[in-house]
């Protein structure tokens, strides 16, 4: 698409923002609809969605309430029905913020280990399934429609995944880990596969004073305690995340992006070698695939 100008501003467009009920989901959905955007506020439940909208307040964009627990397939496939009936022109940006950490090893009715669940596979799943409706954002200068999958400095620490029930020695921290560094791998190829018709991006919003630390509980709730007087506002990357889907290009598709302190557009990092391995890549890529044809 050679029209497509990725120097150009879009203009108010509709996004997707998963986990939009709290933390920087939340901030992402706001600031967009600030902007003019028409935001999907997707939730966990109908109400919280419903709630998240309205503590947006009186905004200039539109907001539409979405639902779905995006543990399962069958979650997934019920957000993009949905989606394609609040949006059925098309969207411009699909932000897949929510995420999860959990104290204890579960499975899904998947057969999957759910911190895996919801921050790769259902992520990957709204990716490859609203593919189709990503359409280019603007008017006269139109540019590419993005797609922004929020990863984690810890996909550094991690192991990658040979089975996504994550059978075994568990840890949260390397289910976490593990979820991200998957995700990110992932992330780098479908950037690959969709060089010039999607942008995608991966936004690692550093240490964020959020719930997300509280509800995962264990470890994390513990470093949580400790590390909040060091962490930011959700603000700081959701500036971050906002500047990615809505200004000019300030990053080529497929960059890792990092929130830092005042400067909006994040600071374009390398991710870990493993993650930066095309093999790999590959791998991940297809047995993401895999699952989801499954
Ligand atoms: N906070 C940090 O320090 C940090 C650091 C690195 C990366 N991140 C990533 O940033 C993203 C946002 O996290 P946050 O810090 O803003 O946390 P948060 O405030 O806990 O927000 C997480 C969001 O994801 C939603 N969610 C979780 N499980 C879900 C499920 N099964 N189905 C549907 N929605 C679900 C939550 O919905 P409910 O309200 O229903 O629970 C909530 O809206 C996550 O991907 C996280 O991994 C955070």
């Amino acid at each position: 698409m050679d029209t497509m100008n990725s120097s150009a501003a879009p203009s108010a467009s509709t996004a997707l923002v998963t986990g939009a009920t709290s933390g920087i989901g939340f901030s992402v959905g706001r600031a967009l609809a600030r902007l003019g955007w028409t935001v999907l506020v997707h939730g966990r439940s109908a109400e919280r969605a419903r709630e998240a909208a309205v503590h947006m307040g009186d905004v200039p964009g539109v907001l539409i309430p979405v639902d779905a627990d995006l543990e399962t397939r069958s979650g997934v496939r019920r957000l993009v029905d949905q989606v394609h009936r609040a949006a059925p022109d098309g969207l411009g940006v699909l932000v897949n913020n929510a995420g999860a950490a959990f104290d204890r090893h579960g499975l899904t009715a998947d057969g999957v280990e759910r911190t895996v669940a919801v921050n790769h596979l259902a992520a990957a799943g709204l990716a490859h399934s609203l593919e189709s409706l990503l359409k280019p954002i603007g008017g006269q200068q139109p540019s590419l429609p993005r797609v922004i999958m929020m990863t984690s400095y810890l996909e550094a620490r991690a192991r990658p995944i040979e089975d996504w029930a994550l059978p075994g020695e568990w840890t949260q921290m390397r289910a976490y880990a593990s979820s991200k560094l998957t995700n990110l791998a992932y992330t780098y190829a479908l950037a690959e596969r969709w060089r010039d018709r999607i942008e995608v991006y991966a936004v690692d919003p550093g240490a964020v004073r959020t719930g997300f630390q509280r509800s995962a509980g264990g470890p994390l709730h513990l470093i949580g305690l400790v590390g909040a007087p060091l962490m930011s506002s959700p603000e700081r990357p959701a500036r971050t995340v906002v500047a990615t889907a809505t200004r000019p290009a300030a990053h080529p598709s497929g960059s890792y992006v990092r929130a830092v302190r005042a400067v909006d557009t994040g600071r374009a990092k390398l991710s870990s070698a493993r993650s930066r391995d095309r093999a790999y890549q590959r791998d991940v890529y297809d047995a993401t695939q895999r699952f989801l044809s499954g």
